[in-house]
């Protein structure tokens, strides 16, 4: 197969940043997808209605010439998120779900949530208003071992918001583990997932490949091969509560070459190439389709999109860095070729 065509896609997990790093990532989510749903965890982390709608302005203005991009907003939940914001979320029309950060769990999440009941109230509202809670599916405790606190979070946290608020829709963002994919294959339909490339096209090794590899340093972390196996099945299957999710999070060579560096791997500049090596790899080009355009818009409600993109056999080198405000970024690949390539 030389090229390959399907409904643009849209990506259900996406960190655009704000200023000289929005302005230099945000041209490449909008060339390959319709849509995308916005993370929160900005400095400071858009808590409130007014912040989206405000953060939603800066984006759209931040946009090249004649783009048809729409941003999904979402709100960012904290101990303190009153009730009250989930009514004027679901009247505004552009705030589409709230994301759950347990505090300290990753990048800009100090001000995430510190117990889940204090969340209890709002939770009940978002149930009511039919407004998704977007998880990031970590535990905290630094008693438990950092490749299994996706999995402890599905045992101990993760039953007590599906319990409780049956339902409500539920995205497990960005997972990782076998054990999320047989939770999230087994709940009810309102209980979805994100499927990043990079957690479809690396394991664990990727992070230790002849030397410490920051930018291969994520979260939650890649994980055995077993468990990438896992994802590729999930994401490959056809099954609708799996879609795309690019998790795509710019950080400056500075902050991710740091003797602490940052979590996040950049793929927006190749997001669906690196999507169509996975399931090509996987033989499952004919679910690549579904996965990446039909799947997110119907969890969300939205309608499907209509224009088509195609991508090309040709190979092509990923620029070794791009330029992000004063400093630069490395992107996934980077100096490396790809066999496919948006036209
Ligand atoms: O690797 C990550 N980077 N994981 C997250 O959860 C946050 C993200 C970021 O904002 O950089
Ligand atoms: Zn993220």
């Amino acid at each position: 197969m030389q090229t390959f065509t399907l409904t643009r896609p849209d990506d259900w997990h996406l960190h655009l940043r704000d200023g000289a790093a929005l302005a230099a990532v945000l041209p490449h989510t909008a060339r390959q997808f319709a849509r995308a749903i916005v993370m929160p965890n900005l400095r400071p982390p858009v808590t409130t209605v007014e912040l989206a709608e405000a953060y939603r302005r800066r984006i759209l203005a931040a946009l090249p010439a004649n783009s048809g991009f729409e941003p999904l907003m979402t709100l960012y939940l904290t101990d303190n998120t009153a009730p009250g914001e989930i009514t004027l979320a679901q009247s505004s029309g552009r705030v589409h779900a709230v994301k759950y950060y347990p505090a300290g769990a990753t990048t800009n999440s100090d001000s995430g949530v510190t117990r889940l009941e204090r969340c209890f109230p709002v939770l009940e509202a978002m149930e009511q208003a039919d407004l998704p809670l977007l998880l990031h599916g970590e535990v905290t405790d630094p008693e438990v071992d950092v490749f299994d606190r996706e999995k402890v979070f599905i045992d101990t946290v993760l039953p007590q918001i599906t319990q409780r608020f049956a339902g409500l829709r539920v995205v497990l963002e960005h997972v990782t583990t076998r054990e999320a994919v047989q939770y999230v294959t087994a709940a009810p339909a309102n209980i979805a997932a994100t499927v990043t490339a990079h957690h479809l096209l690396m394991n664990r090794n990727a992070m230790f490949q002849g030397g410490i590899r920051a930018h291969h340093y994520c979260l939650p972390l890649l994980k055995r091969e077993a468990h990438r196996r896992a994802l590729l099945q999930a994401a490959t299957g056809g099954n609708p509560k799996f879609f795309l999710g690019s998790d795509s999070a710019p950080h400056s060579r500075r902050d991710k070459e740091a003797p602490c560096g940052h979590a996040g791997i950049y793929t927006a500049h190749a997001a669906i190439e690196f999507y169509a090596e996975a399931f090509e790899a996987a033989g499952a080009l004919d679910k690549f389709e579904a996965f990446a355009s039909f799947h997110g818009a119907d969890f969300y409600r939205l309608p499907r999109n209509s224009e088509k993109i195609t991508l090309r056999r040709e190979s092509w080198q990923v620029q070794s860095s791009l330029a992000l405000g004063d400093d630069e970024l490395v992107p996934l690949r980077a100096g490396e070729r790809l066999a496919w390539r948006l036209q």
